[in-house]
């Protein structure tokens, strides 16, 4: 259950790292923040690359700079975009190996809410560290 404040700081942190979303190429900026359970929130923006593919979505870099710190287990994440698309299947994927719990809210830039569900609800059947006997 995420409070009022919580919601508040992760809306407010989406939008604030979007402006730093380096999007030349699609001019389609995302913002995203990512709440651990134990209560810190990682913001990531979308940075693409003149090569296509070497590009990053705004969600892996949230779920990478939160792992990287230590961080395994998430509560929600918040992804705002222009017109509240949501979230890519390789990011749902990212995701799911480590929260398949997680909300995941997705607003588009005047704050609206398009999808509020947990991750299983947008990956269902997803492929995890269980089918390789491993706990994440
Ligand atoms: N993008 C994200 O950051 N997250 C998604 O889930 C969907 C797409 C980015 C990738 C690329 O920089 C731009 O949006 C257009 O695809």
């Amino acid at each position: 259950m995420l409070s009022e404040t919580q919601r508040k700081d992760l809306f407010a942190g989406a939008k604030q790292i979007r402006a730093h979303s380096y999007s030349p190429y699609s001019k389609y900026a995302v913002g995203a923040a990512l709440l651990t359970k134990s209560g810190k929130i990682y913001l990531g923006t979308n940075i693409e690359n003149a090569a296509y593919p070497a590009g990053i979505c705004a969600e892996r870099v949230a779920v990478f700079k939160a792992v990287a710190d230590g961080e395994r287990d998430f509560a929600a994440i918040v992804v705002v975009t222009r017109d509240g698309g949501t979230p890519c299947g390789s990011c749902r994927q990212v995701l799911a190996e480590f929260s398949p719990d997680a909300l995941v809210i997705v607003a588009n830039e005047a704050g609206e809410i398009t999808r509020e569900a947990p991750l299983h609800e947008l990956l269902p059947g997803a492929f995890g560290p269980k089918n390789l006997n491993v706990q994440p």
